[in-house]
């Protein structure tokens, strides 16, 4: 009787301590995704993903595949950013997936318009693309609130600059992982820019 119970005991404490094994990686890496976040990432998007300084762009409530598939082209170099390339090179990839996670758990806060009229101009390009120039609706991939989803990011709050530029690099073929967005802004003229940028800083 005695063996049955220091048998059942150690079985206990053995799968405990199997579980314990499995669950701690998991603990340890949200750690430090939340540590490697304020330490190395909030100098420049925020602490919670929400930038203030137009120049980097929020990355609060992106979708975690599209925040973690953009760090794997930084490290790549599909996606050319010098300061990025350089931020990715000093964490290791096993680390992408938990500091993405972490952005996208964050609570974006909306962004602000700046010119009504502008964003009116760009509302109907949103809603309606422009049948004139092969321009597509945004709205039918990013969708109508810019919530987005996995494959076509959130947009909804962002900085116009960042917007602005990230349209001008895929027109210009500089951004060209995914080439589905090329092929939308090949299409898109100057001023067609900026009226978007400025309606989705208001989504
Ligand atoms: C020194 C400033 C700086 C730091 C620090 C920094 N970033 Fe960035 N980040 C940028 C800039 C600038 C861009 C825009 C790059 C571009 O134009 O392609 C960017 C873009 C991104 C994007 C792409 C966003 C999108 O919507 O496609 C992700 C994801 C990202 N950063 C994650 C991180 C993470 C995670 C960290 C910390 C490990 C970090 N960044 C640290 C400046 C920074
Ligand atoms: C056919 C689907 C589709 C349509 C239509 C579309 N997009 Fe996209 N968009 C994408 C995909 C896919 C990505 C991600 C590409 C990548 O990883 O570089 C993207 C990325 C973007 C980004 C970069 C976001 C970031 O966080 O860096 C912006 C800005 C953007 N789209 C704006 C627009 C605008 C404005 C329109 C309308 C004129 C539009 N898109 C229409 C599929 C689409």
């Amino acid at each position: 009787m005695h063996s049955s119970i220091l048998g059942y005991l150690s079985r206990w404490i053995l799968s405990a301590l199997l579980v314990l094994s499995l669950l701690l990686p998991f603990g340890v890496r949200a750690a430090d995704a939340q540590q490697i976040a304020a330490t190395l990432c909030a100098a420049c998007h925020g602490p919670d993903g929400n930038s203030t300084d137009p120049a980097y762009p929020k990355i609060a409530g992106l979708d975690r595949d599209y925040l973690a598939k953009q760090l794997r082209y930084f490290a790549s170099g599909q996606r050319r950013n010098d300061i990025m390339a350089g931020i990715v090179a000093t964490i290791g990839e096993a680390d992408f997936l938990p500091l993405a996670a972490y952005f996208s758990s964050q609570q974006p806060l909306p962004g602000k318009v700046r010119n009504a009229r502008l964003a009116e101009i760009g509302k109907q390009i949103y809603e309606d693309g422009n049948t004139e120039t092969g321009v597509p609706a945004c709205a039918g991939c990013h969708q109508s609130n810019g919530s987005g989803n996995a494959r076509f990011p959130r947009l909804a709050g962002q900085h116009q600059a960042y917007t602005l530029q990230q349209l001008a690099e895929y027109k210009s073929g500089r951004r060209a992982a995914d080439r589905l967005m090329v092929s939308v802004g090949q299409r898109l003229s100057a001023d067609e820019m900026k009226a978007l940028a400025e309606y989705i800083a208001g989504l």
